[in-house]
């Protein structure tokens, strides 16, 4: 069975290549599936992808055609895939449901911090030898309130580790979050979270109710000076109404560790570049924004979770097993 993974840096491939069975014609490339690559997958049974992968109608007919019907995707979003394009072509759809919330729950929380107590502009004044604190007053995380989009597996966790710190924290779910109880967090409505939270961290999946669910009006009801973490998925925020929040001071601090246009940018070295993404370039420009470049995943424990799951997923469709990974058209 020929099993083609795209978007495989070395450190997935070293991690896909312990787990894959040394049975299958396994072909692992550095390069993202997009109309220009998609010949590699010729033939290919199984086709492994990630975040920034290119699964729309036209793809996915191409794929079909070349014989393609399952797409192993190694991560736990799916909003790249045009799932009803997926099933009108008999492709199965497989995903990580979830493979480390640990480590993206603990990354918001980095971002969180270091946002507050600007460790990133400690590192280098220190560096530099200036040890002035003008410009790194921050705040007591204990008696904030933070709102939570999502109340799923990370957005649970990120509250729990801030109730550690005393924090008050609100969720917004669509769906009646029972575990919620047990950890005191506070289920609310939307506009409560705007109105009454400090901080606000994103952790729904992208879908088109969430599409830009961060935008003009909403950050009109958020409190003067709070801080918008985003460890979901880009397009969760319209990157031009928080840019127009940022330089009118009503959002006080940015965290991001994903963006809108993030595919063009992200997971690859563009350092000798011009980078032609005015928006992006707009952000870094300010000095109360963090990026990071969509590594809240990234821990050692997370990409052998997803490797292992990724393993199992080909091996239940190739022994025709059921898909208990299968995402499939609501
Ligand atoms: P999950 O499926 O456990 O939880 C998602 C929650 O969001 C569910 O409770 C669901 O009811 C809720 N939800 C759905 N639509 C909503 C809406 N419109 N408004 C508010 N809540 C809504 O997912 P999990 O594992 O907690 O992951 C959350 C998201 O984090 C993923 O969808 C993915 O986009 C992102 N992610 C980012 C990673 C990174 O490296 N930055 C890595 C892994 C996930």
């Amino acid at each position: 069975m020929k099993i083609v993974s795209y978007s495989c840096k070395p450190y997935d491939k070293k991690a896909l290549i312990q787990v894959f069975d040394a049975s299958w014609d396994s072909l692992y490339l550095d390069v993202l599936l997009d109309l220009d690559t998609l010949a590699y997958a010729h033939g290919a049974e199984v086709v492994s992808a990630f975040v920034n992968d290119r699964l729309d109608a036209k793809v996915l007919k191409i794929l079909a055609e070349g014989g393609t019907r399952l797409i192993a995707l190694r991560c736990a979003g799916f909003n790249q895939v045009d799932l009803q394009a997926a099933s009108d072509v008999g492709i199965s759809v497989v995903r990580v449901p979830a493979y480390s919330p640990y480590a993206v729950a603990e990354h918001t929380v980095g971002l969180m911090l270091a946002l507050n107590r600007k460790l990133y502009r400690a590192y280098n004044r220190v560096r530099e030898g200036n040890f002035s604190l003008n410009g790194m007053l921050g705040f007591d995380m204990h008696g904030k309130t933070v709102g939570i989009i999502g109340a799923g597996r990370i957005g649970r966790l990120v509250g729990k580790m801030l109730k550690a710190f005393g924090c008050q924290v609100l969720v917004y779910d669509p769906f009646e979050c029972h575990a919620c109880q047990e950890l005191e967090l506070e289920q609310v409505d939307l506009e409560s979270i705007w109105a009454q939270s400090d901080i606000i961290s994103l952790h729904c999946p992208l879908t088109p109710e969430s599409t830009h669910i961060i935008d003009t009006d909403s950050i009109a009801k958020m409190k003067t000076g709070v801080m918008l973490i985003n460890t979901g998925r880009g397009a969760l925020m319209a990157t031009q109404a928080v840019i127009e929040g940022l330089k009118s001071q009503k959002i006080g601090y940015l965290g991001l560790d994903v963006y809108e246009k993030e595919g063009a940018l992200f997971f690859e070295d563009h350092s000798t570049e011009i980078i032609q993404d005015d928006m992006f370039e707009r952000l870094l420009t300010f000095p109360n924004v963090l990026i990071t470049g969509h590594q809240a995943y990234f821990t050692q424990e997370a990409l052998s979770h997803i490797a292992k799951t990724t393993a199992e997923n080909i091996k239940a469709f190739q022994t025709k097993q059921p898909l208990i990974n299968a995402v499939k058209v609501e």
